[in-house]
């Protein structure tokens, strides 16, 4: 059980961990280029590390070398080796982006791997992504969630449209499609982020989205060219010491060379219409765009997020909540049901924690009504084993009277190992 304090004001700059989205990908495309990548402030959480055992397991050759990962591709088919042995174990851990992109990227490799993961991992709907593989050729063997098999086949190209937009479901399928034989289409109901396309056209792969949510792919297996990257800081890492920053007056906080992709920065264009004062600068592009975040004790009213706001901010949510709980006036988030699919059932577990913070908050089918101006009560809650409920519910302890009590605190692992000594270390300085 960890202690959580409350707190009168941060200060400081802070860097966060590599971007996790971003981690994945460029372990997974390097492990494919043609060639030696140099892969710079990959993530070193519990997910990111799971996709690298995963390649590793199925024959790729990683190499650290002081703050870089040396990755030496040998093109798409350097996965097949592993696979013509035997099964190959493949343990995804608690990370549903390494489950649903590795379903894409080996469902054309020669050989059987069978995918598995943590209790929440199992639980997750992983139909979404094999129902539309299966369109194509891809053979699956299980059933909704893992574990599951996937039995490498020959695949054909698809032009279909997607049910959720979920950038985990699209990249999957963009990944099948490169190997597949012909062009393929791919349109989702709204565009989610855009990590796999930014970071395959810098590869020189046949990709075009060729409309805000739409991308067509050549398929035939084309080379990969290898990356040299420096992977951005993680926006939604970032986002909890940021949001307490505009929650605690007189509070001032920097965070450098994050990611400052619109995709994924939703919740910080929430955070500025509920009041925050936040200010943005650009520091380049390679090939997503990076700078820094300003954000200042702020005076926050309520706000009314509908879905359209919802898929740049889905990661954040819980944090809105909590956000939304402290502000004047009430709030509402609809349209998130997707929140139900996650780690933990999100509404569920936000909603629990926050009640014990004294919040009143109601749990909708796709979201919350929450009162605001909450008078936050010291509270002992658990992280559900979800390392946003864990942080989340640090934000919330911060605003209390008095000591928290966190059960399951280790969760933040998955995303951001050293949160705790971050937020202390903002809290602590003049
Ligand atoms: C991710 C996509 C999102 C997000 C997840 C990471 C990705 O999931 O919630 O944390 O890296 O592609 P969905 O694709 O299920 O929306």
């Amino acid at each position: 059980m960890r202690k959580l304090p409350p707190r009168q004001r941060l200060s400081g700059t802070f860097r966060v961990p590599g971007d996790k989205s971003i981690s994945h990908r460029a372990l997974m495309f390097s492990a494919v280029a043609q060639g030696q990548s140099r892969l710079r402030g990959v993530s070193q959480g519990a997910d990111v590390r799971s996709t690298r055992r995963v390649l590793e397991a199925a024959g790729i050759l990683f190499r650290d070398e002081g703050e870089e990962i040396v990755v030496d591709g040998r093109g798409w088919n350097g996965l097949d080796q592993a696979g013509d042995q035997a099964l190959v174990e493949c343990d995804c851990g608690n990370s549903g982006t390494s489950a649903r992109l590795l379903m894409g990227l080996l469902a054309a490799r020669r050989g059987r791997f069978r995918l598995h993961g943590d209790a929440s991992l199992s639980r997750r709907p992983m139909k979404r992504v094999t129902g539309l593989l299966s369109q194509m050729g891809a053979r699956f063997e299980g059933g909704d969630c893992l574990p599951l098999i996937v039995q490498g086949s020959a695949l054909s190209s698809v032009t279909l449209s997607t049910a959720v937009a979920s950038a985990q479901v699209k990249s999957a399928l963009i990944l099948a499609a490169l190997q597949a034989t012909g062009t393929s289409e791919i349109e989702e109901p709204a565009a989610s982020r855009d990590h796999t396309e930014r970071m395959l056209v810098a590869m020189g792969a046949p990709l075009q989205s060729t409309g805000l949510r739409t991308v067509r792919v050549e398929g035939g297996g084309a080379a990969l060219l290898p990356l040299d990257l420096d992977v951005p800081g993680d926006p939604s890492s970032a986002a909890f010491a940021i949001a307490l920053a505009c929650l605690l007056p007189g509070s001032h906080v920097t965070v450098e060379d994050v990611s400052l992709n619109p995709r994924r920065i939703g919740f910080y264009r929430l955070l500025s219409r509920m009041g925050a004062r936040l200010e943005f600068e650009r520091a380049g592009q390679s090939p997503e765009p990076i700078g820094s975040i300003t954000a200042h004790g702020s005076l926050l009213h309520g706000i009314d997020v509908a879905a359209a706001d919802v898929v740049d901010a889905i990661d954040e949510l819980p944090l809105l909540a909590t956000v939304a709980a402290a502000a004047s006036g009430p709030s509402t988030i609809r349209g998130a049901s997707e929140l139900r699919h996650k780690e933990s059932d999100r509404i569920a577990t936000t909603a629990a924690m926050l009640r014990a913070f004294g919040a009143s908050i109601d749990e909708l089918p796709d979201g919350f009504a929450i009162a605001g101006g909450t008078r936050f009560v010291p509270a002992a809650v658990d992280a559900h084993g979800d390392h946003r409920i864990a942080m989340s519910a640090a934000v919330a302890a911060a605003l209390a009277r008095g000591p928290s009590s966190l059960t399951g605190g280790e969760w933040v692992s998955i995303s951001y190992p050293g949160f705790f000594d971050d937020l202390e270390r903002l809290s602590s300085q003049p």
